[in-house]
């Protein structure tokens, strides 16, 4: 159906309000414009944006972070994700995780985290059936107190490894 899928681009104004406005539609209190500059100005290369090109307007997007976890292991982090109403069930989302999976590989990622409510039956399927993992359920984790459950997807065989067993012992002083 010819999508295109394309990097953020942190130069322009417009691209960020495209992100906040395609995230706010789904969410029931809106993010603060802070929460959107922490990701996007520290890793524009992990936002990527879904256009079609009968849409004047990017119709999905998704919204990612990378860091050391624990001081053992880099770990990617997909903060927010969306697509259009009108253009779901189409394999949209499904790209824009892959493409940012493949991103996250590339930057050495041994693992990729996310967060999805218990009730989202649509992104759990679509995170499941992508590889990740539930291992934890956090109970009133969100602000409507519904819980969440964290999922995991594997990336390196870090990821399995204690980050306790993970971690360089102190060099030795003589
Ligand atoms: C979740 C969301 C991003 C999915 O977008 P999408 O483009 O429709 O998803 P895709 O078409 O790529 O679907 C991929 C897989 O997800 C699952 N899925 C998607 N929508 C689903 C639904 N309504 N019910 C059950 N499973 C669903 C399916 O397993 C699907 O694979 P299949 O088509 O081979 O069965 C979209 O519904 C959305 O924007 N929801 C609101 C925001 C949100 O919940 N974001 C995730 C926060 S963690």
């Amino acid at each position: 159906m010819g999508i295109e899928y394309r990097r953020f681009d942190l130069s322009k104004i417009s691209e960020l309000q495209h992100v906040q406005r395609l995230i706010d539609e789904d969410l029931s209190e809106p993010y603060s414009v802070y929460v959107y500059r922490y990701f996007l100005n520290q890793w524009p290369e992990l936002c990527y944006l879904a256009i079609s090109p009968t849409e004047p307007q990017p119709i999905g997007c998704i919204v990612c972070k990378a860091e050391e976890h624990r001081g053992a292991r880099l770990r990617g982090y997909i903060g927010m994700l969306a697509v259009t109403k009108e253009y779901r069930k189409r394999g949209i989302a499904k790209r824009l995780v892959g493409i940012a999976i493949e991103q996250m590989r590339k930057m050495g990622c041994d693992e990729i985290m996310l967060e999805a409510e218990v009730e989202n039956q649509a992104a759990l399927r679509l995170y499941e059936g992508m590889g990740f993992i539930r291992v934890k359920r956090m109970f009133r984790y969100y602000l409507n107190q519904g819980d969440a459950f964290k999922l995991i997807l594997p990336v390196t065989e870090k990821s399995c490894i204690r980050s306790t067993f993970l971690l360089q012992p102190e060099t030795e002083v003589l």
